[in-house]
């Protein structure tokens, strides 16, 4: 056997040895996924709720501009994890999808397409980490900012938005679409 062959073999072998996960931590890590991506949301429906009835759409969109990313790192940091929102249609240019992640979202796309159900799904990444993606469907309430103009999203709303995302292309939702992905590493088990 020559150097290129044995080197090729070995090689091989090493990266056989984290290209799967057994179904029981699978199943871990589809779980541990869940009560993440709930609680993460959780926390920012409900203070995004709050801002709604307080301050109404003005204060609800500051929220989202000011306290969206840092809250979701601080729930990231209290895991040990990566964590992030997603989608093929960003408001915010910072929550772009990598490489992985859009095809994750033109699968699910495709699964809409053919009728099959969402379902979370776990996938180990190029350097072995496990990854956790689910769903993010949108609901009626998420219509006043995500929905269609001068249909659900009224100019005034829009405009506000424009302010502060001018590259948005998060609107013309419809309920039940898939708005995005929670995506979320966890480190090598
Ligand atoms: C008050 C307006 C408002 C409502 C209501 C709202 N969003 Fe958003 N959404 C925003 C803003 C503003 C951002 C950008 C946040 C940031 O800067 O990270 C955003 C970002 C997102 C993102 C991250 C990806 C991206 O486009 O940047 C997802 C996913 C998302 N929203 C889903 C939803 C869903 C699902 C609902 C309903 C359950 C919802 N939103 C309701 C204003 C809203």
């Amino acid at each position: 056997m020559n150097q290129l062959m044995f080197f090729l073999l070995f090689s091989m072998l090493l990266a056989s040895c984290n290209t799967s996960l057994s179904d029981k931590e699978t199943q871990a890590y589809k779980e541990k996924g869940g009560i993440i991506s709930k609680s993460t949301g959780a926390e920012l429906s409900g203070t995004l709720t709050n801002k709604m009835k307080s301050g109404g759409l003005v204060e609800a969109v500051e929220f989202c501009n000011t306290a969206a990313l840092p809250l979701t790192q601080k729930m990231a940091d209290s895991f040990g994890i990566e964590i992030k929102r997603t989608s093929l249609k960003t408001r915010n240019p910072l929550n772009k999808p990598s490489e992985n992640e859009e095809i994750i979202l033109r699968e699910f796309e495709a699964n809409i397409e053919k009728g099959i159900p969402l379902e979370p799904i776990v996938r180990l990444d190029q350097h072995g980490n496990p990854n956790y993606y689910a769903p993010v469907l949108v609901e009626k309430k998420c219509l006043i900012c995500h929905g269609t103009l001068d249909q659900e999203l009224s100019r005034a709303a829009d405009s506000i938005i424009k302010s502060h995302y001018p590259n948005d292309l998060a609107t013309g939702f419809k309920e039940g679409d898939l708005r995005g992905i929670w995506s979320i590493a966890f480190s090598k088990p």
